[in-house]
């Protein structure tokens, strides 16, 4: 699996730093992360009371997952971390992923697509098909995300997300435990309620080591052919999946049901 070539820059976004993911940490700010990462805390900690090793953490790398793994590996809570390698994720994922095994002297658990399935689905229809439609879109998806998640979740009874309500539309309305239907297990969204500045004042407070197409304007980052930078006032997930309708743009990770 060859990682892409580094995803380019927004144009001008050459600036020293995106202002976004570098929050004024006022005291109330600061204050309001203090709280939400203590009630977060809890939440994972009674999480593994519950669940013990029937709990996962699905670790994509992106900001609230850094966050998660700092409330995590500081508390010394024991559980286990995966990364789906869709083998198209961007260098700068591997990179972040070298020094948080590093700071964190940790190991994520991998999971790979299956190559027959990789194989075939490319020998049908192109290197890069998912830009035809959202058909073959979804087919790359399953092959590469969803069919790895499901061995990941295999003998689990809950996993840990890092979704946010105010990521999407698509994500209104989420609760910091939810019955997760589609996969039949518990999940767990302790950052559901976190604001986009709260996550980076964590980060900056604490120190956390992030990917840095962050600061390039990638809000929310996957694979790279499937990512782009975004524009200034754009939605945050405007640079995933951007040539498809806003109302298609989930990969099937996180299927909800009403
Ligand atoms: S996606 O469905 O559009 O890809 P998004 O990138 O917003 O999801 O991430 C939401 C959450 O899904 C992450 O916080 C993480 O828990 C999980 N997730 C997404 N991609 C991966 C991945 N490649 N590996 C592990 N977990 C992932
Ligand atoms: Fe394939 Fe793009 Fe989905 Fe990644 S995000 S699995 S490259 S369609």
């Amino acid at each position: 699996m060859n990682p892409q070539t580094s995803l380019p820059a927004r144009p001008g976004a050459n600036r020293p730093h995106n202002p976004s993911i570098h929050p004024e940490l006022t005291g109330a700010l600061r204050a309001a992360v203090a709280e939400k990462a203590e009630a977060a805390r809890t939440l994972l900690a009674d999480a593994v009371a519950e669940f013990g090793a029937a709990l996962t953490f699905a670790n994509s790398l992106g900001a609230e997952d850094v966050v998660l793994t700092d409330l995590i590996l500081t508390a010394a809570l024991p559980v286990e971390s995966f990364l789906l390698d869709t083998g198209r994720l961007p260098p700068e994922t591997y990179t972040l992923l070298g020094e948080l095994e590093a700071r964190y002297r940790t190991r994520l658990t991998l999971y790979f697509p299956e190559s027959d399935a990789v194989e075939a689905y490319v020998r049908a229809h192109g290197v890069d098909a998912f830009h035809q439609s959202v058909e073959l879109r979804r087919a790359c998806c399953r092959v590469r995300k969803l069919d790895p998640l499901r061995r990941a979740l295999a003998g689990k009874k809950a996993w840990i997300t890092g979704l946010r309500a105010a990521q999407s539309p698509t994500r209104d309305g989420l609760a910091q435990r939810e019955n997760d239907g589609a996969n039949g297990l518990v999940k767990f969204n302790p950052l559901a309620d976190w604001s986009e500045a709260e996550v980076w004042a964590y980060i900056r407070i604490h120190d956390v080591p992030y990917n840095a197409l962050h600061e390039r304007f990638y809000p929310s980052i996957g694979c790279a052919p499937c990512t782009r930078a975004i524009s200034l006032g754009e939605d945050i997930r405007a640079g995933r999946w951007w040539w498809e309708m806003p109302e298609n743009r989930e990969c099937g990770l996180h299927a909800r049901h009403p």
